[in-house]
């Protein structure tokens, strides 16, 4: 073909530029769109039939050889050719060799312009569906993993230093939380994102009498959208939907970054399965969590998208602009990133083993009871500020000592305030602190177990 046959663009010379036609092309990566695009067609096109501008007939053929490329595209079968530049293109124009003069109506009063905002609307609610359930997924075997460590203590870090002992469960359990507001917030973007801009055609609309909440009921939106002009060129879902997998990517990012420094020889507190590390290609010793740090990295990647989204977004001219067309690379990644992010998280959750003994033997470290001195203190009456600095100079003389406070003799904590009995050294056990933990969502036992009961009920019925 040295002069393009395309259909809808007579009013060109027809000069075909191999460089103008793979540098504007889509095909390659919005192909994941046809299911979309071809429910959406049979929405369209039973909607021309109910407004009589095409024939049952016509809307029949249509019908049935929409299906048949369905079919071919699912099968491997589909000759795409990047000369229809995108999905919407390929799929049209397959239709017309298959069906002839009913083929050419289809395009009646749409244009590719809501035709592609219907079509990511519509992936992307299939998507975020998809995302939820491997959040899901990943938040039970986190799940799992506290339940077994619900009474297990760990030390708690601020600033990297040990701060106060906790419960593994209850560590486990703030990724579980951080999952769940990600879960709800991609619910919350497939809530705002379910109208549907069909009938908005280029940008004005059609003087056809189409009938826009037919299609958007057989297509299963809540809505239609309100104004053609905003319709075909409003992305906020997509800079949303990428927000929302950043946010994922952060927090994947944080378990990946703690679970390699738990992973080394220093800590010592999780292994982690063989199948999920790698080698070195010259130290015979080495484990590497490869993976763990591929989830960190990636979440450059979905970062890049979602500051990429925003800037095609940033300044366009009102309303379609080729531009839009760019969207898809950065949410079809971002999207991609997160799900194999996820799935191997999932994996890695499922298959790793925290070292209880080792990290419960060196919980006598770092003061992390000290907190919990000071608040017994509190108990016998002293201010808290005043019991503070009581603690603050006794752990600085046990470190000069190389000391615990548990070492301390009673004497010594009287001469520090008399109020202090017997009674303190129960107090000084990490495990003993966090039995004695009372906030509701506090790091103990109690509230683990409490936690694991309500998580168990809520991911059960999802
Ligand atoms: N492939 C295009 C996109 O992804 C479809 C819309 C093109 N519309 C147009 N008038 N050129 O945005």
């Amino acid at each position: 073909m040295s002069k393009s046959e395309k259909s809808w663009e007579k009013r060109l010379s027809g000069q075909i530029d191999e460089l103008a036609m793979d540098f504007v092309e889509s095909l390659s990566f919005d192909r994941r769109l046809y299911k979309y695009d071809i429910v959406g067609s049979i929405a369209h096109a039973e909607m021309l039939a109910q407004q009589k501008l095409i024939s049952k007939a016509e809307c029949a053929e249509i019908k049935k050889g929409l299906v048949e490329i369905s079919e071919e595209i699912a099968s491997g079968k589909f000759a795409f050719n990047k000369l229809h530049e995108d999905i919407h293109m390929a799929i049209e124009d397959a239709l017309i060799r298959k069906v002839g003069e009913a083929g050419k109506k289809l395009h009646t009063g749409r244009s590719r312009n809501d035709q592609v905002a219907m079509d990511l609307r519509l992936w992307m609610r299939d998507e975020i569906e998809l995302q939820q359930t491997r959040i899901g997924s990943l938040q039970k075997a986190l799940l799992k993993l506290a339940e077994r460590h619900a009474e297990d203590i760990m030390p708690a870090y601020t600033h990297m230093q040990r701060a106060q002992p906790v419960t593994i469960g209850a560590y486990l359990l703030s990724f579980v939380e951080m999952l769940a507001r990600d879960r709800r917030r991609l619910g919350h973007c497939r809530e705002l994102l379910n109208v549907c801009p069909l009938g908005s055609g280029a940008v004005a609309g059609s003087t056809l009498p189409l009938d826009r909440r037919v299609t958007a009921r057989q297509l299963g939106f809540a809505d239609i959208t309100y104004n053609s002009i905003d319709s075909v060129a409003d992305r906020d879902f997509c800079a949303e939907f990428l927000f929302d997998c950043a946010m994922i990517s952060a927090h994947l990012s944080r378990l990946a970054e703690d679970w390699i420094l738990f992973c080394s020889t220093e800590f010592s507190f999780l292994t982690i399965d063989d199948k999920y590390c790698t080698s070195s290609s010259m130290m015979p010793q080495k484990r590497n969590p490869d993976m763990l740090e591929l989830i960190r990295g990636k979440t450059g990647r979905v970062y890049g998208s979602l500051v990429g989204m925003l800037t095609i977004l940033k300044a366009q001219s009102s309303t379609y602009n080729r531009d839009l067309q760019e969207d898809k690379i950065h949410v079809f990644g971002a999207a991609d990133t997160i799900g194999t992010c996820l799935e191997m998280a999932t994996a890695i959750a499922s298959g790793c083993r925290f070292n209880t003994r080792p990290i419960a033997g060196g919980m006598d470290r770092g003061f992390l009871d000290a907190t919990a001195l000071a608040e017994y203190l509190v108990g016998k009456g002293i201010p808290f500020r005043q019991a503070h600095g009581i603690v603050g100079a006794l752990v600085a003389e046990c470190e000069k000592n190389g000391q615990r406070l548990t070492d301390l003799k009673l004497e010594r904590f009287q001469a520090a305030c008399e109020a202090i009995g017997e009674d303190v050294y129960q107090t000084l056990n990490p495990l003993q602190v966090t039995r004695r933990y009372q906030t509701e969502g506090a790091a103990g036992p109690a509230q683990t177990h409490k936690q694991i009961e309500y998580w168990k009920n809520f991911l059960h019925e999802r």
